[in-house]
């Protein structure tokens, strides 16, 4: 700011001689600024608490005259940050080479008057008019082959080289001029990677890409199975670009590709921005589509990011606390560490089939459970909506008026919750001892073939998941190739695609003694999308001692018994082997399709210091009860917190010497609950108690007291 400020200023440089301005210029750029900046970072950035609430906010769509309002009742709610920027940039470009980014840095200012830090998105998700009306090759072809067109967003191909050179240009505008801004403490860049291109260029991307990945043709077409209805390509350009139908080794391979792709897109914008920008300043994205279903890989993208982010939307209905906690755990095991949550709804969105809104408490019980699960930051989508454009029926946190909602006071409320918890929870995260794994190959191998349209994979996580949260403890959901040594249980519900490293990453874990239990469908394909040679779980048979015969889908239910219990199985159901002597099997299959009948559906086997189990069905849910008491008992697993009322969500953050237990009653009651030792509600002035009656929608965060000293 204060570069820009000398440099514009009409009484100094411009008067001067070009010579004396050159070295003018020099000298501020060498000397005083450098000087400058770093007094005003260390005066305008006091350390940020470590809880954030904020809100996006586009200036943008306002007249400046509204914005010192707008930003003083951001202050009154206690949000401390506000993201902006992520679709102007018509105003930030207004034609080509011609930046206009006075006016944000007037408003960045002004949210510093407001105590509101910033984070900065580049605006890469909305281009403007002039640009791909005169540069048509930066607009996005659908598979069909239609040509986007704008009015909408989300409208450039991420491929195109131009796109990405115009990327990089207003990048670099804005990290020039916020790159060392005290107030600016992170980057968004883009929004929600969504759709891919299918024209002819990126096609032939794809195909150059195939080559540098399988080196030749043969291998392509080996691997492949390229002789089945004569596929067999004997020219690179021959190779088509889909996403849907075809091939299941180029349909994954096309998924490889948009990941690679839209990290490169990224990373375009990183290094533009990562030039100019004080390392303090973090680098995300802000990662959409719910979070599971994407086209591409999160762990892959996240890669190069300071720390990930997500869009957390309930949509229609109520919060489902296990799926939603699910998504949170996901999202923290992208880059296995803190994140935010970017956007998320204030009472209700507009594109959900029938858009209801949260009920009374049920958004801040949202924000809490983003803490809980190891969010630092929430922000809500959005301050205002835009008197016209496509979100006019968006939840806000104030009206066109510019007058607070409804919901404005429960945000007020979580402000302040956050301000007094922030201190206790900095430095801590939630710790886990039981991890389940996923990866996006087999999710996607599954996806594209499911076998049974009812077979849904979060839906299958979840049955895992679940549980074990019920039973209070915390869930790590990670890439299947990441480290996991230490985890006392490690549960992989459906690794479909299953390749002789992983097999030997997950053996060597067990071997030293951990205990990995398998789900239905695992271990059927190679890193191709090729099935392997060997039946299920393939390079994993050995170690299981067993093997599927046979995989059925299901259309009624199928009876099931054994050591665990009796139950039935539905969806999918595996007929399974034993040939090792020490393996036993824990469940049977009762009278079915006559294949499955008496057959075993479960079956474990000790290994080095620790124990592999396949399940082979999907079982009911007091079926996984059960397993999930035997899984937790063998593999001792210790409790993290006393029995609760069956509404009530506990999450535990540990570090800096600190627990913390984050409880949320989700029920319509209140809950009564005894707690073993006197533990300090953070939310509520009192001292220590050992007993607390949580409302419905009610919040207690616990601060487990330091024990006297042994004598
Ligand atoms: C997404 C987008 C936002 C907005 C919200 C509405 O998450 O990132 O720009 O469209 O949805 O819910």
């Amino acid at each position: 700011m204060m570069l820009s400020l000398f440099l514009s200023s009409e009484s100094t440089s411009h008067r001067m001689p070009p010579f004396v301005r050159k070295l003018f210029i020099a000298l501020v750029l060498l000397v005083v600024y450098p000087a400058l900046s770093r007094v005003s970072a260390a005066q305008a950035a006091p350390p940020m608490p470590s809880l954030l609430l904020g809100s996006a906010w586009y200036p943008e769509q306002w007249p400046e005259s509204h914005w010192d309002a707008d930003l003083a009742l951001m202050e009154a709610a206690h949000l401390h940050v506000v993201r902006v920027g992520e679709f102007a940039w018509s105003r930030m470009e207004p034609a080509e080479g011609q930046y206009d980014l006075d006016w944000l840095g007037r408003a960045i200012r002004l949210a510093e008057k407001h105590h509101l830090a910033v984070v900065l998105g580049t605006p890469t998700d909305a281009p403007p008019a002039w640009l791909t009306s005169k540069y048509p090759d930066t607009l996005r072809v659908d598979e069909n082959g239609r040509l986007a067109q704008h009015g909408g967003r989300r409208q450039f191909n991420y491929a195109s080289p131009r796109y990405r050179l115009f990327c990089a240009q207003i990048s670099d505008h804005l990290a020039r001029r916020f790159g060392r801004d005290p107030d600016v403490i992170g980057w968004q860049i883009g929004n929600e990677y969504t759709d891919e291109s299918f024209d002819p260029a990126t096609r032939a991307q794809f195909q150059q890409w195939l080559q540098r990945r399988y080196g030749t043709l043969d291998a392509l077409n080996e691997h492949w199975s390229t002789a089945y209805w004569s596929q067999t390509y004997d020219r690179w350009d021959e190779i088509p670009l889909v996403a849907t139908g075809g091939n299941p080794g180029l349909l994954l391979e096309h998924r490889h590709f948009v990941t690679d792709t839209w990290r490169s897109f990224q990373r375009v914008q990183i290094d533009a921005i990562r030039k100019w920008a004080d390392p303090r300043q973090f680098i995300t994205t802000n990662i959409g589509g719910l979070a599971w279903s994407d086209h591409f890989d999160h762990y892959e993208i996240t890669r190069d990011l300071d720390m990930a982010s997500w869009d957390d939307y309930v949509g229609q209905g109520q919060l489902n606390p296990m799926r939603n906690g699910a998504l949170h755990d996901f999202a923290r095991g992208w880059k296995r560490a803190a994140f935010w949550v970017m956007e998320t709804q204030p009472g209700s969105v507009n594109w959900a089939p029938i858009s209801t809104t949260l009920n009374r408490g049920e958004t801040r019980v949202m924000a809490w459970q983003a803490i809980g699960h190891g969010a630092n930051a929430v922000l809500y989508w959005q301050w205002r909506s835009a008197l016209n454009g496509q979100e006019q029926y968006h939840g806000t946190l104030v009206g066109p008026d510019g007058e607070p909602m409804p919901i404005y006071d429960e945000v007020r409320q979580t402000g302040g919750d956050f301000e007094r918890a922030a201190s206790a929870l900095r430095g801590t995260q939630p710790v886990a001892q039981v991890a389940i794994l996923e990866s996006y190959d087999s999710r996607w191998a599954i996806d594209f073939q499911p076998h049974n349209h009812n077979y849904d994979e979060l839906q299958v996580l979840l049955d895992w998941y679940r549980p074990i949260r019920q039973k209070g403890f915390t869930v790590d959901i990670m890439n299947a190739s990441a480290s996991i040594d230490g985890y006392k249980l490690v549960v992989a519900p459906a690794l479909n695609v299953l390749s002789p490293e992983l097999a030997a990453h997950l053996k060597a874990y067990v071997e030293q003694g951990g205990h990995l239990v398998l789900g239905p469908r695992s271990g059927m394909k190679d890193a191709y999308n090729s099935l392997n040679p060997e039946r299920q779980p393939g390079p994993l048979v050995p170690a299981l001692g067993g093997r599927v015969e046979q995989y059925y889908a299901l259309d009624d239910a199928v009876p099931v018994s054994g050591i665990l219990g009796s139950g039935t199985a539905t969806i999918w159901a595996e007929q399974l082997s034993t040939q090792a002597s020490d393996a036993s099997v824990l469940l049977h299959y009762g009278k079915s399709n006559g294949w499955l009948d008496h057959q075993p559906a479960m079956m474990t086997r000790p290994l080095g210091k620790g124990t592999i189990t396949y399940l082979g069905a999907i079982l009911d849910a007091n079926l996984m009860q059960t397993l999930t008491a035997w899984m937790i008992d063998g593999s001792r697993v210790q409790p993290e917190f006393g029995p609760l009322p069956e509404d009530v969500e506990v999450c535990r953050r540990v570090g800096a010497g600190r627990t913390i237990y984050i409880l949320l009653n989700h029920g319509a009651l209140p809950a009564g609950i005894t707690l073993s030792a006197p533990m300090k509600d953070l939310l509520v002035d009192q001292p220590p108690q050992t007993t607390l009656t949580l409302a419905s929608q009610g919040v207690a965060v616990l601060e487990e007291q330091a024990q006297p000293a042994d004598r």
